[in-house]
Formats: C-alpha cells, structure tokens, sequence
C-alpha cells in the first residue's frame, strides 16, 4: 500500500463554490458556505489542512491561518459581519496528507445582497389605470431615464415585482432568466435579483424599460386554473446602484416619476399562452430619447418589503435548441410541427406575410390514436397553451414568448401565411438552471432511452418549482417530488433549487404541523386570509383548512431536507428545515393518537388494553392518497373515486403508518446529525413503539401483508417494518405477486422508488432485472416501445391502440433512475456528500456493459464495467479527498488486476478482503481498472 507515496506531482485546488455556485452575486446567507475540490493526477490524494483568505480591496474580512481539517465542502465564513452590497474575494490552499501545500487557488468572489428592508428605498409602483380582475388584461409596459455624469466603476440593479418581470436598460435585455422573479410562498417570501449593470449604461442619458406579466401571481394557477390567487395587481420594485470611479454614489428608483403603458403583448398568461400584436411595437419604448408623452402615470403603492429574500436558487434560463423532426399533416387536416421531444418550453419562430395576419400556435403533448392533434387526455380549458401572434408585415419576423412556457412535442399551426417550413420553428426548453451532475449508458439502449425520458421529466417539471407535470396542472405536489428527489438528485445538482422550495414549505406549513399537498399552495397563499376559491377545489384534496394533507406527500417536509444531506453532506438544510421535518412528525403522532370512528364504536375494542396502546401509533385517521395509480387505477372519472374510497377503507393506514414510522426514523437521525441526542433518543422510541404496531397490525406470521400487493411489500421492506425472521417471506410474497404478473410490476407513485432496491437488496437482482426490462405494460420500457419521450403518470399513458391518457410527462414514476445509477451502475453514497463512495455495481438482465458519472461536490466520480471475452472489468474514479470501498462481483481477489498489476501491490490500494460473493477493496482517490474472469453466464 502507498498511500500518498512523496512525489512531485502538483496539487490544484479549483472550482471554488460560494453556496453552491460560482460567483454569486446579490446573496443574503451571512455566513455563506464556501467550498473547493482538489485536483492531482496522483492516487490516494487527502486534504490534512486549508487555508482561507477573505478580503475586500486590500482588508482581510478572514484569515482562518492553518486549519488541521480534511473539510473541503460547505466551511462557513467565520470573518467579520458582512454588510449591504458587500463584495468579498476569497482565496484557499490546502495541505495533503504529506503536508505539502498546494499553491493558492486562482481568486472566487460573492457579494452580498440587499440584507435589511430598509436598504430598500425605492418604491413599490403600479400602472396608473384601472384593470378589471376578472379580464385577462395586457402587459404593462414601464419606463423612466436618468442621467450618467462621469465614468461609473460599478453599477448594480436590485428589483423585484408582483407578477414577473421583464427588464431592460437602454434597449438591452438585462440578464438572461426567465419568470423572474420566480415562484415562491409571495406574501411570505419574495425573491429579488442582483444584476451587474456596469456595462449598459451610457453617458448622459439612460433609459430603464420594465415588461410586466401576470405569471403565478395573478395569471392562471393550478388545476382549476384560478386567477388572481396572489393578488389582481402588478407591481414593481426597481433600485439601481451607481458607483462613479470618484467614489460617490448614485441612486435610481421606481417611483411616482415612471409612466406606464400598454403595448403588443395583449395577454400574457402561464398556462393559456400570448396573444401578441406586432402592429402595436413601441420601437425604442426601452431606450433613450423615446417620445413617451402619451404614457399614463405610475401610482407608488405602500405593499411590505420586509419579506424580500435574495435568490439563491438557481433561475430560469433557456437551455436545448430544439430542431423540429417533421411537419405533419394530420387526418383532420391540421398542419402540426413535430420537435420529436416532448418538454417544457416556447417556439420561437419566423414568419413572413401580410400585416395583420394572425398566426396561432396551440401545443399539445401527443396526437391521438388517428393521428391527429389533441390535448383532450389532459382535461384542460379550450384556450391552453396557445400564442397567436399578428404581424406587423415586415419582410421577415420573428417572435420569442415572454411569460408563458407550455408542456409540448407537438405544435399545430394555423393561420400560417404559406407553408410553414421546419426551419421556421425552434424549440427552447425552459427550466431551472441546475448543474447537470449524473449520467448514465448501458448495453441496451431502450434503457437508455428510459434514462433519456427521466432527465427530460426532470427538465420538464423543474421549472422554478418542482412541478408534477408543465401541462395539466403545473403545481408543486409534495408527494412527487418526495418519490423523486433521490433520482433528481443524481442526475442535476438540486440543492439550491429543493432548499428554496424546502424554505416555502415551512413558511406555509399550518400551525398544527400540516404541510399543503401543493407547495407554494394556492389555498394557503395569503396568510391569515382564505382565498374564495371553486368549491370544488375545497372538494377535491387540496391542502388547507377544508381538506387534509396525506401520507406520502407531507413526508416531503422530511424525505427532501434528509435526501439533500445524503447527497450534498448539507448539514445547514437540516439544521433549517429541523422545525418543519419536527412538526410533521408531531403532526402525524397526533393524527396517530385519534381513534377512527369505527373503533370508537366497537364495544369490543374498548376493554382491550394492549390493542388500545397500540392503536395510538397506527395513523388510520382522515384522508389519504394511498399507494397512487398503481397499474388498474385512473385519475378521473368514477374509477377515481373508487379507487380512492377502495384505499381509504383497505390500505390507507398501512400506507399511512408505514411513514409515520419512516419520517420518525428519519427526524431520529437527524436530530443526531445536530447534536441533539435526547430528541434523537426520544424518536427513536417513538419510531421502535410505530414499527411495533405496524408489524403486529399488519403482518401476519407468513410475512403475508394485506392488501396482498406488491406495493405492500415493497414499502415495508423498503422502510425496515418487516421483522427480519419474515423478511425471507415477504420477498418470496413479492415475488409471487411479480411472477403472477407475469414478470410486471405493480406499484404506483409511493412504492415503485424502492421496488427494484427492495429485489436487489434482497437477493433477487434478476427478478428486478425482469421488471426493468418488461416492455409490455405496465413497465418502463412500455413507454419506450411507444415511442415516449418523457415518463408518463399512467402506466398505461399511451394505451395499446394508441389512445392517450393523463399527464405524458409526470417524472413519479421515473423514480426508477436510483436503481440505474445506484445498483446497475454500482454508483453509491459511502458516507453523506460522497466523502466515502461505495461502488457496487450488479450486472443482470443480460446487461453486458454499464457505466454511470456523477459531479460530487468533491469531484467526478465513476462507475463503468463490462464484460467481454470472459473478463469482468470496472473502472472506477474516486475524487481527491475521498474514499472508497469497491465490491467486485463474483471474483476471486487473488485473480484481480488492476492496470495489469496484482491487486494488493498497487498504489492507492488500501486494504483488500474476500467475502462470499465479491472481493472487496479499499482505495484511495484516482482512476483504477480492474479486471478480472467472470464465469456467470449473464446472457
Ligand atoms: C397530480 C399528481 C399528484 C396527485 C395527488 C394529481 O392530479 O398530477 O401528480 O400527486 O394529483 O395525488
């Protein structure tokens, strides 16, 4: 073994990260987190010690001198308080396990944001005219100059609006997000962003232009499509900082001194779509010198600015350019633009004819089982999704969405002047700006493809919040996020965006603990006021004083924070969220402790004492959405309510209980993490008194659990409530319900994460495997063969003869992306953040080659094997500063080489053991190939 063996190879630090990203600007976290990665060529690289400097100009804000510590992700600034606008740069250099310094690092820098309410001079101003709430009104347009005198060094805007904006300095786009300035709880939290200006101004005269849009705030939300949730004006909240190179500074606000008008975007809504005038384009409406005496006055509005946060989420930006495929003319006659990806986003497209033509672009998710254009499986309003655009009749002109992103792959076009040619049309995929951190490739490429459908349902859906789908309903619903988060995880870097999501929940989250089944929920939009919404809103389960959370989606308040800990070592996101995962769990204990009303009137359950106390542990009280579409259930119509009678009668508190004991274990462990012992103490009992109760209620002596589904199974399995006497049973019990399906699975949203773990875990990989790769329905690769693009929410989303059914683009059920990555890649978390890696890579199913990568916060790591010629080999890439343990399947240790070396001698190498059915070893960072032979037959 030569760990860290003396030589001259050099030591980099890079890629420096302020919370998560690369130089922040306008940030309000006072002790932001800093983090770096080591980067050598050499094998078995630790860090013994770092070194931090902070400073402003020439003052040093923090020295931290020479800190003995391996901690090279989320250190806290322990410097001096930091102010306002504040710009901090920051430098770090480490010492390996030999204690050889690496040089410094090249400079990162952050500067903070506004931090206190009163920063905020400027006024809150809102169009001077009076709008009917009940129309769906134009766009306002707002605008105002201010004068530059001398040379800035620095200039920076600060804005925010109700509604979202838009903004523009002397004719310029500034930034390039999109539905700024986001999605959040708005009367708790509003987001304001930062931007560096220096650059747009001008000498002398400048001009600042503002586009208003309705977005989540008044236009279109939520399944029922209600507008004015939020509030039925739009405001705006502008601040620019000057700083001359002389040293004195300037300020421009919004005030009573704008003008507003309307202009060409004549509706704008989120889910209906725009309606845009060119013959109404104000040229130069943004820029110095415009004539705007026909403008009306702004009215300054008195609207709180103590609730401003800064945003530290990742914005909305335009990713994919999308190449339509084909141009179809369907049986109906419809001309329909196919992008041959179904996704999240806006056309952009050019167009040349007579002025006053109205081109309309409606799109829609799939064609129906003739061929032809539809968005009838959806259930969605007439007008949807839609952008009619009149031209002004110009030799060629183009037009780009402003405040609307739809759910498509197929876009009908009417009203085209000629014939529409593909080059026309381009497609733009929308979504949050998370680093793309997880890939994944196998020998048999419809998984692939299922791989591809995952991240496209993750794109789709992670727009601002995490959606269930951009279509139908577009509202962040707990439970789906909940099943995903661990896949997601993987395959972008979802920290910043989940915590700021994380922050909403617990400002909404009801007084007795309950979190909405919809976060941001538009019942609980306005605090301390209920929102006059449809009946049947109230009627339907949505959260909020009329209708109760569930089981499985308030868990969210718990699974996502400790999802975030496990991947990203984020020990903060706990220490935040601790308040929240708690109530929950009281929430659940006190939902636990009611009896239902049957019991109460069984005279026979009154005098059994045992029972009595068991039962104040089995949460079988009030509403639940059960396991959620398992393969025979529909969202709509008479099959739903059956079916969702059919679980609250027979399967509600075996789902219910089952993460009332999951959630407890978790908020155990993570009042460990925090230091506090006695409240982890205190949950773990409560966690050994629900499992008691689950097991004696629910678990008969032949491990057999009813209702006698693989859901069933799968959950209690996944979540430890099986004693480990019957854990053989329950396998086999699941088993037979697989094999009686003739190798389908059976699960809806809850269980199926863990279905394919649950197998692997427990000796039947290749059942597991089966499941994978069953293409006929229910299965994941059902979809493919259908030709999906992205995962649908129905099993049977696109049934045999082509009809189609709910949401084509729900990421739930995508949920299987941790079994590919974690099992049949081998790519899986040692310790919290991959500071120790375990690979464990599980060929099957015939697989002859698989290989995944993900950018941990320490670096790249990677799995890749494959088997040919009767050699097994697996490389693997363990970043600087970790470890890892590598199970080789099958081997024998004396047969393993790795870069033609015996194992034991090579470098890096730490320890290597011979169990049953692998040979395991231990090593330090840096690339390894091992190889060995491989006699089971995997064909
Ligand atoms: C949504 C789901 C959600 C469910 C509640 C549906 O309408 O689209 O994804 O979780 O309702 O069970």
């Amino acid at each position: 073994m030569t760990m860290n063996s003396r030589s001259t190879v050099p030591l980099l630090v890079q890629d420096l990260r302020c919370e998560y990203q690369d130089n922040p600007l306008g940030i309000d976290v006072v002790q932001p987190r800093l983090s770096w990665k080591l980067a050598s060529a050499q094998r078995g690289v630790v860090q013994s010690a770092y070194q931090i400097r902070v400073t402003e100009t020439s003052d040093v804000l923090w020295e931290t001198g020479q800190v003995l510590s391996p901690q090279s992700i989320h250190v806290p600034y322990g410097g001096s308080v930091l102010r306002s606008g504040q710009r901090c740069t920051w430098r770090v250099r480490v010492w390996d396990g030999n204690d050889r310094p690496s040089a410094w690092s090249e400079p990162a820098w952050w500067e903070m944001g506004l931090l206190h309410p009163s920063d905020w001079q400027a006024h809150w101003i809102e169009p001077g005219w009076q709008e009917d709430p009940n129309a769906e009104p134009p766009c306002p347009y707002l605008r105002t100059t201010f004068s530059v005198e001398g040379p800035v060094s620095s200039a920076r805007a600060y804005i925010t609006s109700l509604g979202l904006y838009e903004l523009f300095l002397n004719g310029q786009r500034v930034g390039d997000a999109c539905f700024t300035p986001g999605y959040t709880s708005y009367h708790r939290r509003l987001q304001y962003q930062t931007y560096d200006i220096t650059a747009l101004l001008q000498e002398h005269e400048n001009a600042i232009g503002v586009i208003l849009g309705d977005g989540w705030y008044r236009g279109k939300l939520g399944a029922f499509s209600q507008r004015n949730t939020y509030g039925e004006r739009l405001a705006l909240l502008v601040q620019l900082h000057l700083r001359y190179a002389d040293g004195h500074q300037q300020l421009v606000l919004s005030d009573e001194g704008w003008q507003a008008t309307t202009g060409p975007l004549l509706r704008s809504d989120l889910q209906a779509g725009e309606v845009y005038d060119a013959r109404l384009e104000m040229p130069g409406w943004n820029r110095p010198g415009f004539d705007a005496r026909q403008w009306q006055k702004v009215e300054a509005v008195s609207y709180p600015k103590d609730h401003l946060v800064a945003t530290t989420g990742p914005l909305v930006r335009p990713h994919e350019e999308i190449a339509p495929i084909a141009l179809v003319r369907t049986p109906k006659d419809e001309t329909v633009v196919d992008m041959g990806q179904n996704f999240a986003g806006v056309v952009r497209f050019s167009v040349q004819g007579p002025a006053g033509t109205t081109v309309r672009l409606q799109h829609g998710e799939t064609l129906d089982a003739q061929g032809n254009f539809t968005t009838a499986h959806l259930h969605v309003p007439q007008r949807w999704q839609e952008v009619r655009y009149t031209l002004k009749g110009e030799a060629e002109e183009g037009y780009t969405p402003h405040f609307t992103f739809h759910g498509f792959r197929y876009v009908k076009v009417e009203g085209f002047p000629g014939l529409p040619s593909l080059e026309q049309f381009t497609g733009l995929a929308l979504y949050s700006d998370l680093p793309e951190t997880g890939t994944f490739e196998c020998s048999d490429p419809p998984i692939n493809r299922l791989q591809q459908n995952i991240l496209w349902s993750q794109k789709s859906n992670f727009l601002e919040i995490p959606t269930d789908c951009p279509t139908r309903e577009r509202t962040s619903w707990t439970g789906d996020i909940q099943v995903f988060a661990r896949t997601g995880s993987f395959l972008m870097q979802t920290a910043g965006f989940l915590s700021k999501w994380l922050q909403d929940l617990a400002a909404e989250q009801v007084a007795d603990g309950q979190v909405a089944n919809i976060v941001p929920s538009p019942v609980l939009a306005r605090p301390g006021k209920a929102v006059s919404v449809p009946w049947i809103t109230r009627a339907v389960p949505y959260p909020g004083k009329s209708f109760p959370t569930s089981a499985g989606w308030g868990d969210a308040a718990v699974i996502v924070p400790w999802t975030l800990y496990q991947c990203y070592g984020d020990q903060r996101v706990l220490e935040e969220q601790y308040a929240s995962m708690k109530a929950w769990v009281e929430y659940m204990r006190k939902q636990a402790k009611k009896q239902p009303w049957f019991r109460r009137l069984n005279p026979l359950s009154w005098s059994k004492q045992e029972k009595h106390a068991r039962q104040s542990y089995l949460w079988d009280t009030g509403f639940q959405f059960g396991e959620w579409l398992e393969p025979d259930e529909s969202l709509f119509g008479p099959k739903m309510a059956i079916g969702i009678l059919k679980r609250m009668l027979f399967s509600a508190p075996l789902v219910a209980t089952a993460y009332f004991a999951h959630s407890t274990h978790l908020l155990a462990e993570t009042a460990r993490v925090l230091g506090k012992e006695e409240e982890a103490q205190e949950y773990e009992t409560l966690h050994h008194r629900i499992t008691e109760a689950y097991q004696a209620t629910f678990i008969g002596r032949d491990g057999q659990i009813h209702p006698d589904k693989q859901a069933s199974y799968v959950r209690a399995l996944a979540f430890d409530l099986v004693p480990p006497a019957l854990q053989r049973a329950a396998v086999d019990h699941l088993v037979r319900l697989i094999k009686e399906n003739n190798d389908h699975l059976g699960t809806g949203f809850l269980s199926t994460p863990f279905l394919c773990h649950v197998l692997s875990e427990h000796g039947q990989v290749e059942v597991a495997y089966a499941l994978l790769k069953q293409d006929a329905m229910p299965s994941w690769l059902y979809e493919v063969k259908k030709g999906a693009t992205t995962i649908w929410e129905d099993w049977d989303g696109i049934g045999e003869d082509g009809t189609p059914k709910g949401s084509l683009n729900h990421y739930a059920k995508g949920s299987v992306g941790s079994w590919l990555y974690q099992v049949v890649a081998g790519i899986e978390l040692g310790t919290p953040g991959y500071k120790h890696i375990r690979f464990r890579p599980r060929p099957g199913g015939g697989l002859t080659a698989a290989s995944a990568g993900y950018h941990s916060l320490y670096g790249e790591v990677a799995s890749s094997w494959q088997m040919r010629d009767g050699t097994f080999t697996l490389t693997i890439t363990v970043p600087a500063n970790t470890t890892a343990i590598v199970f080789l399947p099958d081997a024998e240790a004396r047969q393993v080489t790795e870069g033609g070396q015996i194992v034991e001698t090579v470098e890096g190498v730490i320890q290597v053991n011979q169990e049953q059915e692998a040979t395991v070893i231990e090593v330090g960072s840096g690339t390894y190939a091992f190889a060995y032979p491989f006699s089971k037959n995997n064909e």
